[in-house]
């Protein structure tokens, strides 16, 4: 099972006029193909979101403008690692069993997130206990 969480440097193409961020599926950087996008903005002041785990959904996370805080955990016991995304050239990656939650929105943020299936609810872990129970069964 993947349990991964892992930075990922996006080449940009910079020049005179501005900088360019290109994303090809099935790439070094993109290591799976894009089946779903949807971004957050415009968040609440203060607000956290997602707080659940994905049994099979692959995602990439880019905040493509402003910053804000990926905390990732892993349900074995290790402590959750928070990864601040702060430059559209930083993605992460998150795959497998995760636990996370998006927090620390700056104004104006736009967190992108590529992911690797249609929507479907039964790939949610809602319930904490229960995201533990699955990693450690
Ligand atoms: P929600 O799961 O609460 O977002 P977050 O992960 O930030 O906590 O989703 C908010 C609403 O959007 C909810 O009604 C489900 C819907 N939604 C979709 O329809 N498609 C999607 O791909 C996602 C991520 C959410």
């Amino acid at each position: 099972m993947l349990q991964n969480v892992q930075r990922v440097k996006l080449d940009q193409k910079g020049d005179e006029r501005g900088k360019l961020i290109a994303l090809e599926a099935l790439s070094e950087q993109m290591p799976f193909e894009i089946k779903r996008a949807y971004y957050i903005f415009d968040t609440t002041p203060g607000t956290v979101r997602g707080k659940h785990a994905h049994r099979i959904l692959r995602q990439m996370l880019i905040c493509v403008s402003g910053s804000c805080v990926i905390r990732c955990d892993k349900g074995d016991g290790s402590k959750p690692v928070d990864y601040l995304l702060d430059w559209p050239d930083q993605g992460l990656l998150v795959e497998g069993m995760i636990w996370h939650d998006m927090h620390h929105f700056s104004k104006g943020a736009v967190l992108l997130v590529l992911a690797s299936e249609h929507y479907d609810l039964s790939d949610y872990i809602r319930e904490y206990e229960q995201f533990v129970k699955e990693v450690n069964a």
